[in-house]
């Protein structure tokens, strides 16, 4: 029998990567969308990715699934049925509305689609749930300032904004003016930086955005005074161990540099990223890591902990969880 997985909270989880090849064809007969893949097996077959770009490509295509309300609210309950038996206890749920309002998709049919199934996540699957609103990276600063005034009417639903998407060549700073709207709506934020771009772009995150966390922050290793920061600031890293294999950026999980971070004091947590693309939820990331880099219990135990020290939880709800 496989062990109890441990209670934790996601942090680094993109909805739209939880979709599912049966789901994906599933949605795709009902809206009448032709997806240029005969079968699941096929589909899958596709899941071999060279970089972060080559992903992103089959990522965007298979959205064309996603249209109604309804649609929005089915992946969400997929994606907290498996969760829950993956031991996580509170999810905080990244969606790129650009993906979907560029296709003709309203966000509001976004955004309420995905609140009306979260909005049954704690009763349901005993999972409190957040959602973060982000913006693409390669799409213009002006185009991400109008999704956020499109959302406006629906930022009760929303607990934070991040940044995500192709990454190098498309600097934080381009994002200054929309992350401080966001922080004027009293709204948290964080940015992916230094999964395949530079060091720079965590220090710009913190600088230029004022970001809360780092998503991915493999690349703060390049920079010692980064890592230094990051450790006595207690920046959280919200690191991706599966992804970070299938889209290049490690060569092999036992090469993962999880390790060295914790041995430089950085406040990690392990995430799952796009689970349905990269081969495993947050708990399958947990055992590859555990097997591949020979963590202990402890190390697991101080990983999962630190998912609720990670997250945008009040400090009665955290102290509830750890
Ligand atoms: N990186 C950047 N953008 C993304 C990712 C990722 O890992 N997943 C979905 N969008
Ligand atoms: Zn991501």
């Amino acid at each position: 029998m496989p062990a109890k997985p441990l209670p934790k909270a996601e942090l680094h989880l993109h909805i739209e990567g939880t979709l599912e090849p049966e789901l994906a064809f599933a949605l795709a007969e009902r809206n009448g969308v032709t997806l240029p893949y005969a079968t699941t097996e096929e589909l899958r077959r596709a899941y071999s990715f060279k970089d972060l770009q080559s992903f992103l490509d089959l990522y965007y295509a298979l959205m064309a699934v996603l249209r109604t309300e309804d649609d929005f609210a089915e992946l969400v309950d997929a994606y907290l049925a498996r969760a829950a038996a993956q031991g996580v206890r509170h999810a905080e749920i990244f969606f790129d509305p650009q993906a979907h309002t560029a296709r003709g998709v309203p966000i509001g049919t976004v955004i309420e689609g995905l609140a009306r199934a979260l909005d049954g996540s704690e009763t349901r699957y005993g999972i409190s749930t957040r959602l973060i609103m982000c913006f693409l990276r390669d799409e213009s600063g002006q185009s991400a300032l109008e999704t956020f005034e499109a959302a406006r009417p629906h930022l009760h639903r929303i607990c934070g904004v991040g940044l995500d998407s192709a990454e190098v060549g498309n600097p934080p700073s381009k994002f200054r003016e929309v992350f401080q709207r966001a922080a004027d709506a009293g709204l948290h934020r964080v940015a992916h930086a230094g999964e395949e771009g530079p060091a720079e772009y965590i220090t710009e995150a913190l600088d230029v955005l004022g970001v809360e966390r780092i998503d991915h922050g493999l690349r703060c290793l390049e920079d010692p005074a980064l890592v230094e920061r990051l450790a006595r600031d207690r920046v959280p890293l919200t690191v991706c161990p599966l992804s970070n294999v299938r889209l290049r950026c490690v060569d092999r999980l036992a090469d993962h540099p999880l390790p060295a971070m914790l041995a430089a004091g950085l406040l990690v947590t392990v995430n799952s990223d796009d689970p349905s693309y990269f081969g495993g939820y947050v708990d399958d990331n947990f055992t590859a890591i555990r097997e591949a880099l020979r963590l202990d219990d402890e190390t697991l135990r101080m990983l999962a902990a630190n998912s609720f020290r990670a997250a945008f939880l009040d400090d009665r709800a955290r102290h509830d969880y750890l």
